[in-house]
């Protein structure tokens, strides 16, 4: 009833959702309300159980899950006990993707106690949870918005149309940004993860000691590529090994000199994304109808204004390509979202890019950046607000699943 209430009456402020994250090393539970208000978050990291492996042991993470679940969790109700079961309206729980073990953890821990409290529980789609994390955090940020995913396991360009609404504009053809972080932390033998690591050391090093290849820059599509990237440090290391360099000040002149290829991929991806944008959804101004042909890059794009724009000389219509594009698409917003935003060095610089293009930049607070629950539960916020019955529903007939594109969310 008093589920029923909250919904008729458009409460979503008040609604308090406790979450689940276990997809990957993180063990995570969190109390969000509807108003974004992060009541509480515990997470539980099994960093240095993997960092001897240079990166995550599926099975020792999911035994961890199982041991680390019911502590963080028995420390989040002692911590919190003015919190009571009525105050609770859902359970959320991450259901993919992620390692299968790990998921399966959190999914029938999340099960289990929606079936003993009578709540419903709401499979969040990970990358959704990273996606909107901004909207609880900024709370002025509407959709449509152009996010920039970038996590261990993901590299995306999307514009994010609604909770459960995902256009991709690009993602990676082989390793995300976080694995080749990962991967070029463990060459060095800088141990997991390497993204912090890396980013520590790379201040003291020289960002143009060595020159790395740039997949896909200069190219017209809003597509990625790390690991030729990847390969070419592995070169390097070899040969300074070889030449007995190998020394501190190699290893500091690499992770500056990766970390900045890697920023200047994301800057040149990030141009391509908004002039796409401009394109496709009519971003602000960054294209003027004056100029918009030579800023129109890809062979579809430029096809699509040729057609128009002869449509528009045999109707002696308006002749703007732009004019015509619905403004309720206006994409004003950039978000970066995921692991590797919580690198501050990539953060100013595409916060200064985006600047320089007229959009406004935003992105989680570091410590919402890497995994957590409290995106799990916002997630499931925004998802009741998009499907009120949600809360109604006390089926728990959902799977956990390794693999799901936000393509696929609905
Ligand atoms: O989002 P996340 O916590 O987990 C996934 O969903 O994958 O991202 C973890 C990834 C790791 O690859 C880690 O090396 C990277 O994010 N990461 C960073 C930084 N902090 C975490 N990469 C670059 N710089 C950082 N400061
Ligand atoms: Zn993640």
């Amino acid at each position: 009833m008093y589920d029923e209430y909250k919904m008729t009456h458009n409460h979503y402020d008040t609604l308090t959702v406790l979450a689940i994250e276990s997809s990957c090393d993180e063990t995570a539970v969190a109390i969000v309300e509807g108003s974004g208000k992060v009541v509480c978050h515990e997470i539980y990291s099994q960093m240095e159980l993997h960092a001897a492996y240079g990166g995550v042991v599926p099975e020792i993470a999911s035994r961890n899950h199982l041991i680390a679940l019911p502590r963080i969790f028995h420390k989040l109700l002692k911590t919190y006990s003015t919190i009571t079961n009525k105050q609770i309206d859902a359970i959320a729980v991450t259901s993919g993707p992620g390692l299968i073990g790990s998921v399966i953890v959190g999914v029938m821990f999340a099960k289990g106690l929606a079936a003993a409290l009578n709540k419903p529980c709401i499979p969040v789609n990970h990358l959704v949870g990273h996606a909107l994390t901004v909207r609880m955090t900024h709370k002025d940020v509407d959709f449509p918005y152009l996010l920039l995913l970038v996590s261990g396991g993901h590299c995306q360009l999307l514009v994010v149309h609604g909770a459960l609404n995902y256009e991709t504009l690009g993602q990676t053809r082989d390793d995300a940004v976080g694995e080749a972080f990962d991967k070029v932390a463990k060459m060095l033998g800088l141990g997991y993860p390497g993204g912090p690591i890396i980013e520590e050391y790379a201040k003291n090093g020289d960002r143009y000691a060595i020159t790395l290849p740039k997949p896909f820059v200069g190219s017209d599509s809003c597509e990625f590529s790390f690991s030729g990237l990847k390969t070419a440090v592995y070169k390097q290391i070899a040969l300074a090994k070889q030449s007995h360099m190998f020394n501190q000040r190699f290893i500091n002149d690499v992770c500056a000199s990766f970390q900045h290829t890697i920023a200047e991929i994301l800057v040149d991806r990030v141009c391509m994304a908004i002039r796409c944008c401009s394109v496709k959804h009519g971003v602000n101004n960054f294209v003027s109808t004056h100029n918009a042909h030579d800023n129109l890059h890809t062979y579809h794009q430029r096809k699509q204004y040729n057609m128009h724009k002869t449509h528009c000389e045999l109707h002696n219509t308006e002749n703007s390509y732009f004019d015509h594009i619905p403004t309720a698409t206006m994409t004003k917003s950039f978000a970066v979202a995921g692991g590797v935003a919580a690198n501050t060095y990539i953060r100013d610089i595409l916060e200064n890019t985006v600047h320089s293009q007229g959009m406004r930049f935003v992105s989680p607070p570091h410590s919402l950046c890497t995994d957590n629950a409290a995106m799990i539960a916002w997630a499931a916020i925004e998802m009741i607000r998009h499907n009120p019955s949600l809360l109604t529903y006390k089926q728990l007939d959902f799977f956990p699943r390794s693999r799901w594109p936000l393509s696929e969310v609905k």
